[in-house]
């Protein structure tokens, strides 16, 4: 399936598919694959620990992009001040020529600014109409409206409100729709409300390529929409986890003296960060075989994903399934 709108143009892709950037999840092979099957593909900068690690990466991704016609890719940054990594990987990545960003969390201004500068496309993830506005005068090239039940931070409204009040509001942006998202049907949903794509991460962890556990991969699979709580404990903001004993045994919320700690103005950033590196070494930790302290990210999206598969059979099936879902409204209507 083809389509052509906004989006696929401003990234070259065929398809207005974003494999989502997953902490710990998302690798080369996966990127590669994505790329490959005429989609747009991001990860984590944070996922690779050394700078060279990370350029390393970037040139296989580079070198991709000049034997394929379409296809692409981009990577996250958490442009927080927690976030002791921000500068240096912005400085590669620009270095390196990423075709696009996806900013989460906090001011995303220098990345628009260094990545406008050779021509690459900034989307930022947003929960609300607030932090849009702010990315908006930034000059941000889109959105990413991050609804209710998605995997990692979910935000507080369905996509079904956040979708058009942003196209309603900022009609000359780009906004493309996450969470909740495992299904053609769903793809379509998102464009009829005026999405113009979706960025899909759930769905990819129950891949062949990914090199997690395979006991969270079938935890995936086993897993139904009611499983899915929201915890404090990773990284500070509310994050999607599966229910499992041991998010039940150390509970979901910071205590008072967390919270304290995270709300002051002289503590906030420093405990912030300790609280990301305690809950990203919890998340490590849980992602391996045998683990027993399984902190397991995912989105309610586990209700509609049943089987692990290579990442271009999911990426076919999303596209035959949204062909089959635009057959099926125009019968239903004619
Ligand atoms: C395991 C996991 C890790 C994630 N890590 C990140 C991350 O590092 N940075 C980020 O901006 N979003 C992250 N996300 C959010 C995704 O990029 C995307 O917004 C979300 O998965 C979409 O919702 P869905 O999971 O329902 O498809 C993560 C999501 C999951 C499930």
């Amino acid at each position: 399936m083809y389509v052509k709108n906004r989006l696929t143009e401003s990234l070259n892709i065929d398809f207005p598919l974003i494999m989502a950037p997953m902490f710990l999840v998302t690798n080369l092979a996966m990127m590669q694959q994505g790329m490959a099957c005429g989609v747009a593909a991001a990860f984590p900068t944070l996922n690779y620990r050394t700078d060279q690690e990370l350029r390393n990466v970037l040139d296989e991704l580079n070198k991709l992009k000049t034997k394929i016609t379409k296809g692409n890719y981009g990577v996250n940054l958490i442009v927080q001040r927690s976030n002791p990594y921000y500068e240096k990987h912005l400085q590669i990545c620009v270095e390196k020529k990423v075709p696009f960003y996806i900013t989460s969390l906090g001011n995303p201004a220098k990345v628009i600014e260094q990545a406008h500068a050779y021509g690459a496309k900034v989307f930022c993830d947003v929960t609300n109409m607030e932090h849009a506005q702010k990315c908006y005068h930034l000059g941000c090239d889109g959105f990413i409206a991050v609804g209710q039940g998605a995997g990692g931070h979910a935000g507080p409204f369905p996509l079904h409100v956040l979708v058009p009040a942003l196209k309603n509001k900022f009609p000359d942006k780009i906004t493309i729709a996450a969470g909740g998202i495992a299904t053609g049907s769903s793809i379509v949903s998102a464009m009829v409300l005026g999405a113009e794509g979706v960025s899909v991460g759930t769905r990819f962890i129950a891949c062949t390529e990914a090199k997690v556990s395979v006991e969270y991969k079938n935890a995936i699979v086993n897993a139904n929409m009611t499983d899915i709580v929201l915890t404090e404990k990773i990284s500070g903001t509310p994050c999607t986890i599966i229910n499992t004993p041991y998010a039940k045994k150390i509970g979901y919320k910071q205590n008072w003296i967390e919270r304290l700690l995270s709300t002051n103005k002289r503590t906030k950033k420093w405990f912030k960060m300790l609280v990301q590196l305690r809950g990203f070494k919890n998340l490590e930790a849980s992602i391996l075989p045998a683990s027993y302290k399984t902190l397991w990210c995912a989105g309610q999206s586990v209700e509609h994903i049943n089987d692990i598969l290579p990442c271009t059979k999911i990426i076919d099936r999303l596209k035959t399934e949204t062909a089959v879902a635009l057959k099926n409204i125009n019968a239903a209507n004619s």
